[in-house]
């Protein structure tokens, strides 16, 4: 047993051992190291384990929108062959806990049921097939209830929540006067539609029990956070459920929060005594797990003639279930991305009857710049300055709001090395004078910024004589490449070849990790790696008789002095050691973000409307890249993201009902490989040394912020069209 070595961010770390060690592997574009084993199908997903004497759930579903159920008729359904029981007694049921509140429900199958198609019952049999039969044929009768599905009428009515991931109202100075008194201004209103994480493996979970309680295999981007607010919804000790996740197919939100299936698969596992897996089918993702916020963003901006803002404002209107608290943090770049002393950014809550809104991609900052980067270009336009120099102008060296300085901050640097690769200056600023047949060419760009966030997190690491070692945490590897840069940061500080990591994740047995969720994963629990790492260094030092800061390791040798030693010769057993990364007040001393630009060209046809993306270049300043080829992956992702929310992803409700319309990867659009040119992605050298010992702040979701704009403005410079409603379907252009 080791004492666990713990870091509190209170103060910068001016030197980072990654700067110095010797193996060579850091910030290197390396291949995934769980590649092989994902494509060779023998990287195991929550829906394929299979344990004896295990049985089949299959969700039921409210079939009306609101309204109290008065009772449930299983009759049917348990008549049928292989069925085993239908539960319907969920003394809590659940949404996403990690997106809202843990919802009670009343015992008996009696429950109110506050959106349509809400799981309110679990069907178990032998087969996948008779388990979905038999849930067709559960009859449930209701008293129907009262609802609003009309965003503009919920408008009126709507609550500010309180304080979220960012500040729900922020108000500074006179905006009106700013607004009366500027030489330009932008006052203008965007909306976005709902949207899915459509991630491509369905939320999934094997429940099994033992004496020492709950096993779950599931798919979680937080087992660490997941792990008591599941064991709560079972009346259970968080020690008795244990959270088994180690490959994700992507979740982007999703899974931050256990989903119903979850729940409803340990509490059927329990009252049958069998192991009961329950996979949603595609339809469940899209219409009962969680969504993205439909919202209305007032954008205003106020300048003088120089380009120099002396108002901003963004007031976004989103969406929820009544009760719930999550709101669409629409406005949170705008605290502190361009200056600006009259500030007013709030957040309000129409209350809806859709399925429950909560984070996904990039929660605030992928919905708020499609708005305010727009904003930004109309500007422009209506000043007469180039939008990347009005960007610039507007740069600022103190946060706006907070008078404190940012962590480090290349705003400038990255739009000036965009507009360079992009070939900025040859760009014609009158809208619709470029032109190839019937296509319309346009040039637009954007700004970027996300937050920069640290999490707790804890490893342990084991260094064997052998030069091998371990790696254990909770943390997750979603497909971003946790388990490549985790090896990366072990083989650097051990000086090990990267074969000789052996990284494990995602099992709550491993030390309690920050997960995956608001671009903190890499950062916190890297961090934590590299403090075990560094404990078992200072180990090292001590057998090599020397300092930790003249210890140097290299492919399994120990060097000192005039003394090179391999492992097995200084260490007599396996050293293990536990690190564990705090956040501090760090966020209160400097404002903690990473920047980037964006710049596309595009092809709008003057006949069709079609709109079509011809070239990429994306610049971004994140401190220190631990991978450039997965870091750019993340960021390429995060730009097919920006294309699909600018042109095609909506989810559409009903609006009779506020039941979900398009329910699959059919009807949903999101971008495929045709719809999506070469894609130029490049990052500044840059340092954060506030942000953890890595230097290196989150990428995970800073490729999504600002991409849409992007298009939309490019679309702008095609056609001379500004439309603020998202997605720009050919319809609303023509
Ligand atoms: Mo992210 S929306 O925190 O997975």
């Amino acid at each position: 047993m080791s004492d666990t070595y713990t870091l509190t961010m209170d103060d910068p770390i001016e030197t980072s051992l990654l700067d110095t060690s010797a193996q060579g592997l850091i910030g290197k574009g390396l291949d995934r190291v769980d590649g092989p084993k994902k494509v060779s199908g023998q990287a195991t997903y929550s829906a394929e384990y299979s344990f004896e004497n295990g049985c089949y759930g299959f969700l039921v579903r409210a079939p009306f929108a609101v309204g109290r159920i008065t009772k449930i008729d299983t009759q049917a359904a348990k008549a049928l062959p292989g069925v085993i029981d239908v539960v319907t007694d969920f003394d809590r049921f659940i949404r996403n806990s990690a997106q809202g509140a843990v919802k009670s429900a009343p015992v008996q199958g009696v429950r109110d049921v506050a959106y349509f198609g809400e799981p309110v019952a679990i069907v178990v049999a032998e087969g996948y097939e008779q388990a979905r039969d038999a849930a067709s044929l559960v009859r449930i009768e209701h008293e129907a209830g009262s609802g609003n599905f009309d965003f503009a009428e919920a408008i009126a009515d709507a609550d500010i929540p309180p304080d979220g991931a960012a500040p729900a109202t922020h108000d500074q100075g006179d905006l009106d006067k700013a607004m009366g008194d500027a030489d330009a201004t932008v006052d203008e209103v965007w909306t976005t539609p709902s949207q899915n994480s459509a991630a491509m493996e369905p939320h999934a979970s094997v429940a099994l029990w033992n004496d020492d309680g709950l096993t779950l295999y599931g798919s979680y981007q937080m087992p660490s956070f997941d792990r008591p607010s599941l064991a709560d919804a079972l009346g259970l000790e968080t020690e008795q459920v244990r959270i088994i996740t180690p490959y994700i197919g992507g979740g982007f939100g999703s899974k931050l929060g256990i989903a119903p299936e979850s729940v409803a698969a340990a509490i059927a596992s329990k009252q049958i005594g069998r192991p009961v897996k329950t996979v949603m089918t595609r339809q469940q993702v899209f219409d009962a797990t969680v969504r993205r916020s439909n919202t209305r963003q007032r954008v205003r901006l106020a300048a003088g003639k120089d380009g120099k803002l002396t108002g901003i404002g963004h007031e976004t209107h989103c969406s929820n279930l009544p009760d719930e608290v999550f709101f669409e943090p629409a406005g949170i770049a705008t605290h502190f991305l361009y200056g600006g002393e009259h500030r007013r950014i709030t957040h309000a809550i129409a209350r809806l009857n859709r399925v429950l809104s909560g984070s996904m991609r990039a929660p605030g900052e992928a919905a708020g710049m499609l708005a305010l980067e727009c904003a930004m270009d109309e500007l422009a336009e209506r000043l007469g300055i180039d939008p990347v120099e009005l960007r610039k102008i507007n740069d600022c060296k103190r946060d706006p709001e907070k008078d404190i300085p940012y962590s480090s901050r290349s705003f400038t640097e990255c739009l000036d090395e965009g507009a360079k690769r992009f070939g900025w200056d040859k760009r014609n600023r009158t809208p619709g004078k470029m032109r190839e047949g019937e296509w319309l060419i346009g040039h637009g760009m954007s700004g970027s910024a996300r937050g920069n966030q640290l999490q707790p997190s804890e490893a342990r690491v084991v260094l064997r004589p052998d030069g091998s070692a371990i790696v254990e945490t909770d943390m997750t590897d979603i497909g971003t490449g946790t388990y490549t840069i985790l090896s990366q940061i072990a083989g650097e500080l051990l000086g090990l070849p990267i074969d000789r990591v052996d990284v494990r994740l995602g099992d709550n047995r491993f030390p309690p990790g920050s997960g995956s969720g608001g671009s903190f994963g890499a950062g916190s629990s890297g961090s934590s790696v590299y403090l075990a790492c560094e404990d078992i260094r200072r180990k090292l030092a001590t057998a090599m008789d020397c300092e930790p800061s003249d210890l140097t390791l290299k492919d399994g040798e120990a060097i000192a002095a005039n003394r090179r030693v391999s492992l097995s010769d200084i260490m007599s057993g396996e050293i293990e050691a536990t690190g564990r990364i705090e956040p501090g007040d760090q966020g209160d001393e400097v404002r903690q973000a990473g920047h980037g630009a964006h710049f596309c060209a595009v092809r709008v046809n003057a006949v069709t409307g079609e709109v079509r993306i011809d070239r990429w270049t994306a610049v971004f300043a994140a401190g220190r890249i631990l991978n450039e080829k997965t870091a750019t992956s993340q960021c390429l992702g995060g730009v097919v993201f920006g294309i699909g929310a600018a042109l095609t992803e909506e989810l559409v409700h009903d609006p009779r009902n506020g039941k979900v319309v398009n329910r699959d990867l059919a009807e949903y659009h999101v971008p495929v490989h045709a719809d999506v040119p070469h894609v130029d992605i490049r990052f500044l050298p840059e340092r954060d040394t506030h942000a953890n010992p890595l230097h290196a702040k989150g990428i995970g979701e800073l490729g999504i912020a600002g991409a849409g704009a992007a298009v939309a403005n490019a679309i702008a410079n095609a056609t001379g069209a500004r439309v603020r409603d998202y997605p720009l379907t050919l319809d609303k252009l023509l």
